[in-house]
Parts: C-alpha cells; sequence; structure tokens
C-alpha cells in the first residue's frame, strides 16, 4: 500500500487553477521528488498535503485514511511532518531548544500540568531533552546544541530544522526546498543527511530546484508545470524526457 495517497488534487485561487488534477503515490521507503519552474504550485501542493489549507477538489490519504478536514496539527501527529520554503527558526532560542519544540507536540504533558510543572513533567521533559540531544547527533550538528539557532550558518540551520521535524517521529517527511540558500557544499551534505533519514525508514518528499540533488538522491521525480503533473519517473528517464526537457529544463 501506499503510504501518501493523492487523487485529482485541484487549487483554485480565484481564476487561477495553481494545481490542476494532480494525482500520485509515495510508496513507503522512497525518496521521491517534485520539481518544476517558478509558480508550478508545488508549495501549493504541499499546503493541500499537510492540512494548511484544503484542496479545492480531490483526496489526500495518508496510511490508508483519508485527511479531509485535518488540521496541520492533527496532520503531524498522524506522522507526517515538514519544513518551509524558507528556514523558520525560533528566535531567542538555542538548536536543542528549537528541536525540543518540534517534540512537544508528540508529548502527553498538557498545557496546565506544564505550567504548574508536576513532577512527571520533569522526566518527560528529560525524555524530551536526550531524545532532542540524539537528533543533533544524528544530524552531526549536537556541537551546536547550545548556540542560538539564528546564529548559525544556513547549512546549520537546515539540520536543526531537519531535527525538528524528526522529533515528531514521522513517518514522512516533507521537505520544501532543503537546498534553497544553500552553497554547493551545503547542498552535497544536506542531501547526504536526507538518504541518512530515508534509511532509517523515513519516507521523504521533498520540492527542490537543485536539479544535481534531485537527480542524485531521487528514487522518482514528479514534474509540475502550470499546475499540472506533466511527468512522473525515475531521474534517468525524467532527464531524457522530451516534453520535460522543453518546459521545465529549456527555461534554465
Ligand atoms: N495563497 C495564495 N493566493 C493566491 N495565489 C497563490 C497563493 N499561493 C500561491 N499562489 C499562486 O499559485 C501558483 C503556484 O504557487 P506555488 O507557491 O505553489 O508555486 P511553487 O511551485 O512552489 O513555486 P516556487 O518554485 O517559486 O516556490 C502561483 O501562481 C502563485 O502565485
Ligand atoms: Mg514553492
Amino acid at each position: 500500500m501506499a503510504l501518501l495517497e493523492i487523487n485529482k488534487l485541484n487549487k483554485r485561487f480565484g481564476g487561477l487553477l495553481a494545481v490542476n488534477d494532480v494525482s500520485f503515490q509515495v510508496d513507503p521507503g522512497q525518496i521521491k521528488a517534485v520539481i518544476g519552474p517558478n509558480g508550478a504550485g508545488k508549495t501549493t501542493l504541499f499546503n493541500m498535503i499537510s492540512g494548511t489549507f484544503p484542496a479545492t477538489s480531490g483526496t489526500v490519504s495518508f496510511k490508508g485514511r483519508e485527511l479531509k478536514g485535518k488540521k496541520p496539527f492533527q496532520v503531524a501527529t498522524l506522522g507526517m511532518a515538514r519544513t518551509f520554503q524558507n528556514i523558520k527558526m525560533f528566535s531567542g532560542m538555542t538548536a536543542l531548544e528549537n528541536v525540543m519544540v518540534g517534540r512537544h507536540v508528540l508529548s502527553s504533558a498538557g498545557f496546565m500540568a506544564s505550567m504548574f510543572r508536576m513532577p512527571w513533567v520533569w522526566k518527560e521533559e528529560k525524555d524530551i531533552r536526550d531524545k532532542s540531544m540524539e537528533l543533533l547527533a544524528l544530524l552531526e550538528i549536537e556541537e551546536h546544541a547550545h548556540t542560538d539557532a539564528q546564529s548559525l550558518a544556513f547549512g546549520q540551520q537546515r539540520a536543526v530544522e531537519l531535527a525538528r521535524a524528526l522529533a515528531l517521529e514521522p513517518s514522512l517527511l516533507l521537505l520544501d526546498e532543503p537546498a534553497a540558500g544553500l552553497n554547493m557544499y551545503e547542498t552535497a551534505e544536506v542531501g547526504r543527511l536526507i538518504t541518512r533519514i530515508r534509511d532509517l525508514g523515513i519516507t521523504v518528499l521533498l520540492v527542490e530546484h537543485d536539479m544535481s540533488l534531485v537527480m542524485d538522491i531521487s528514487d522518482e521525480v514528479v514534474v509540475l508545470c502550470f499546475g499540472e503533473k506533466i511527468a512522473e519517473d525515475t531521474p534517468k528517464n525524467i532527464q531524457q524526457n522530451p516534453e520535460v526537457i522543453k518546459v521545465y529544463l529549456g527555461e534554465e
């Protein structure tokens, strides 16, 4: 069974059909990429998948369950985490605290309990801290755990962002342009980290403009153009697809 199944998804903004009848599946254990020129509808697609806003029509199913009407935090607790096109580190917080915030969504301690610092909350807090440190280590950024997150280099902030998303213990990770703003070296690093995440058994769906990264790490690629899916294939075949070359690579 597919982990994620998108069926005839549409999003209309006034007169603009930003996503037009898009269907595809993401299988467990895959790294799948969505590519396409600026304005193709990639982020809009992610926003519908993660419950940020509703689709105009069509369905999104995750683990065999339709997500219609689910809010982003509900989708997140079902096991879908995401990162955003622009890095969002919480200001005035260390890298570790940024990751701990991601983890808190899962914690059972309610708001009142946290406020009054019930003893069992201390234990949970420690578990969250330990788990968050482990994630920073996994992403090779633990030496910066106590650094203010916003003062880190872009590539390091990306790693913190990935750790924060992993803190949800997702089975599916949505990444919107993980290499945006990164140099060649940092991009290769992020590629390596994404592969490592996949090797942990986490399925990855990413939007990305950096073609060398996409072709390097993806098992399959979906190409969007003006809201429509024009191709879905292996990276090798995508690079040789005449329509893709014409509408996408042709504009470079
Ligand atoms: N909230 C919105 N209201 C109106 N139009 C929108 C909204 N969000 C996106 N659009 C439009 O929908 C289209 C698709 O935008 P989207 O951000 O999904 O593209 P994208 O493929 O992510 O582009 P990029 O590669 O530049 O990030 C664009 O024409 C955009 O202007
Ligand atoms: Mg976008």
